[in-house]
């Protein structure tokens, strides 16, 4: 039989066409249908990009104003939080989102389609519903009553109050929805692999959403931005960090926020744009600047040692933390954000469907007897 060629991690193996992101490093863009991210970050809203993601178009201001509406409208099924307060407060909070995800297709009579329509026209609703699950975990958790979004002027305003339960200001408000922007799509990372891998038996989008969080929780991946939090913490100043960092490189540990499959030895764009948001906010709010000085000071010190960049994770962590955002949501809201790009992904799947089911390298014995 002929020899197949291998690449570990399926590095640098193309696995999917799509239309929906591509990441230019040459031109440093990340391509989203056809638009830079970056510029959608400066100069648009994350309800903007979920229409551009779902429906394959900017929405109109008219459309905009609707789907605004259907994403802070969404509402959660009570016994979702009633699943939810019956788990034990030890449990991660990507476990326990999992858990209401999963239960989420129980009240969806249209669960069990892989019909791209179908799916398309529900997307605004389970975005929304995510969003609110998200927010809620804590205050569930704490074996409080979930809050529904309200009196907020836009999604991410809604999104954010509820989590920091106080006013939140407009610049605090545009950090967060620049921040969901940042995590909404990213090409082919592994939870749009794993959820792609599941919609491909053309299984529903809550089993492929299942999947990509239990993908996104793993710390080489989404759970890189709550590791960067404690190893902020632990360090406490930018000396601290210094210390702390080289300490963790002689006894050969990966640091997290640094270091990404394809910007390994270049600074994730992303994280690039999220750093200007953190600068912007910390002159804000007047307080914050030692935060971000500790970020720039192991920033400088991975560059030097190991010529490794930051990605979006790292100057993710420092943003939250200005926000107020509790540490057990960094990486639901990651997800939060990305469930459009994971939806808009599983929806292309299902237009186009082939069966993933690829061969393996077979390394064990074989004529064993009995
Ligand atoms: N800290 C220290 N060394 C690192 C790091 C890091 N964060 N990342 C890569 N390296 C080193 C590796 O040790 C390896 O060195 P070696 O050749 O001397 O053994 C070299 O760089 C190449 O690393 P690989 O593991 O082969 O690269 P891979 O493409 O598999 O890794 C990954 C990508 C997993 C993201 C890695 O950079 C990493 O572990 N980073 C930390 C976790 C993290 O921040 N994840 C978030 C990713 S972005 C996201 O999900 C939004």
């Amino acid at each position: 039989m002929e020899e197949k060629s291998y690449s570990p991690g399926l590095e640098g193996v193309i696995a999917a066409e799509t239309r929906i992101s591509f990441l230019d490093v040459e031109r440093e863009e990340i391509v989203i249908r056809g638009y830079n991210l970056l510029e959608l970050i400066r100069r648009r809203s994350y309800v903007d990009v979920v229409g551009l993601l779902v429906e394959e178009q900017l929405p109109t201001e008219a459309r905009r104003a609707e789907l605004e509406g259907q994403l802070v409208g969404a509402a959660v099924p009570p016994a979702v939080y009633e699943i939810l307060a019956k788990l034990p407060a030890s449990m991660h909070s990507m476990d326990r989102l999992r858990t209401a995800v999963s239960a989420l297709a129980g009240f969806d009579p249209e669960a069990d389609t892989a019909d791209p329509q179908r799916e398309r026209a529900k997307a605004p609703r389970l975005i929304g519903q995510i969003a609110q699950i998200v927010a809620n975990l804590p205050r569930i958790a704490r074996g409080g009553k979930a809050i529904p979004f309200h009196g907020g002027r836009s999604f991410a305003e809604n999104f954010l109050r509820t989590i920091v339960e106080r006013e939140v200001s407009p610049t605090e408000v545009r950090a967060f929805d620049q921040i969901l922007m940042a995590y909404s799509e990213h090409e082919l990372p592994n939870s749009t692999f794993a959820a792609r891998v599941v919609a491909s038996t053309l299984s529903d989008v809550y089993g492929a959403l299942c999947a990509a969080i239990a993908s996104l929780k793993g710390p080489l991946h989404g759970g890189a931005n709550e590791a960067v939090m404690y190893m902020l913490q632990e360090a406490k100043t930018p000396e601290g960090l210094e210390r702390l960092i080289r300490e963790k490189l002689a006894r050969k540990e990966r640091i997290m926020g640094f270091g990404h499959r394809v910007y390994m030895h270049r600074m994730d764009p992303r994280a690039q744009l999220l750093k200007e948001v953190a600068r912007e906010l910390v002159s804000a709010k007047g307080k914050g600047a030692d935060l971000l000085a500790m970020c720039e000071r192991g920033e400088e010190v991975m560059r030097a040692e190991k010529g490794l960049y930051p990605n979006l994770d790292y100057y993710a962590a420092p943003l939250y933390a200005l926000l107020d955002i509790p540490i057990e949501l960094y990486t639901p809201i990651f997800f939060a954000a990305r469930s459009v790009g994971l939806i808009a992904h599983v929806i292309e799947q299902h237009r186009e469907n082939r069966l993933y089911r690829p061969r393996v390298r077979y390394l064990g014995p074989r004529g064993l007897t009995l």
